[in-house]
């Protein structure tokens, strides 16, 4: 019985060897450990063996089924292991169609910015990029807004010190750049603004591009040719323009300057609340009190500037009513432009 005990161990372990599949697997389980199987057979014969044989032919049956068990389930798990692979394997569908990576764009409002850019460039003017971080000094004082002065209340801000602040509107480019460089000038000034503001119409931070041109005998009229070459190429329409007189504390004569509504063709529409008109952006001749404080000859030199809001503009172009959604980062909103 001993020796049958150790053939059937090195066949069973010999016959697991070539086993790879599930089926073969069962089939090896009840041709050697089912209730019929080889080693109940030879367990049969221990109720004959002599009396004294008996515990240790028991013991080595024991070890010997052990052993078998133990090989078999070991071969178990590496089968399951396999079926998980090759059933991984097998779902992999070479012949979909391959799945297209998102392909990114520009935000509407960089978009519109690089597209105003362009129209002043092609007029000749430069682009000056200024800090977000600004002085007092250049955001109020050099441009004639004085501590108290009533302009300040439309220019509330974030104050990093009394006298830092992030900047309210771009102009302050124009003292920037008229301390550092000389006339003749033609700049504009793209960038981040701030305010303590938050409607459908206000966000806290926006964008906006200052346009500033200096040089000998500057008139309105220039002002006005460069304003309509402007609009005409942004709107892509030949737009009437309207120059409401108005105030702003750096320029003299100041305006506001409106277009003919977009939407109704100056109709009147809900959008420009029957009037026909749109209040795109404020401009004016830059006044002497600018040029003294940045060490110009009010006497020898003239310029104009302006400031445009970059959000309103594509707002007019593309016909958006709230302002917020440029910055709420929904996809469904982005990726119409
Ligand atoms: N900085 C003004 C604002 O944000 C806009 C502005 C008005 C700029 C008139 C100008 C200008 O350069 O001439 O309210």
């Amino acid at each position: 019985m001993e020796q049958e005990l150790r053939t059937l161990e090195r066949e069973a372990s010999e016959g697991l060897e070539q086993i790879s599949t599930a089926n073969e697997l069962e089939e090896f389980r009840i041709h050697y450990l089912g209730r019929k199987g080889q080693f109940s057979g030879i367990m049969e014969q221990l109720k004959a063996v002599p009396k004294e044989d008996k515990p240790r032919l028991g013991q080595l049956a024991n070890t010997v089924k052990k052993q078998i068990e133990k090989a078999f389930s070991v071969k178990k798990e590496q089968i399951a292991a396999g079926a998980t692979t090759s059933a991984a394997i097998g779902s992999i569908d070479l012949t979909l169609p391959g799945r297209r990576p998102e392909q990114g764009r520009l935000h509407p409002v960089t978009q519109i910015m690089t597209e105003v850019c362009s129209i002043f460039e092609s007029m000749g003017f430069s682009v000056a990029e200024g800090p977000d971080v600004e002085q007092d000094r250049y955001n109020f004082e050099a441009l004639n807004i004085p501590a108290h002065h009533p302009a300040r209340d439309m220019h509330d801000t974030f104050y990093v010190s009394d006298s830092i602040l992030l900047r309210t509107h771009t102009s302050p480019m124009q003292a920037r750049i008229m301390e550092q460089q000389e006339p003749p000038l033609r700049v504009i000034a793209p960038g981040k603004v701030y305010r303590c503001d938050s409607d459908i119409t206000h966000t806290p931070m926006f964008h906006q591009v200052e346009g500033f041109l200096v040089d000998t005998n500057v008139s309105f009229a220039d002002l006005k040719g460069v304003l309509s070459v402007f609009t005409q190429k942004i709107f892509d329409a030949d737009l009437p323009l309207r120059f409401r007189p108005s105030f702003f504390p750096f320029t003299e004569p100041s305006a506001e300057v409106d277009i003919a509504c977009v939407i109704c063709n100056g109709k009147g529409c809900r959008v420009c609340k029957k009037t026909g008109w749109l209040e795109i952006l404020g401009a004016g001749m830059i006044d002497p009190e600018v040029f003294k404080q940045v060490g110009y000859d009010p006497e020898k030199y003239s310029g104009f500037a302006f400031g445009l809001g970059i959000e309103r503009i594509a707002m007019l172009k593309y016909g958006i009513d709230d302002i917020r959604l440029y910055y709420e980062n929904d996809l469904r909103f982005l990726s119409q432009f």
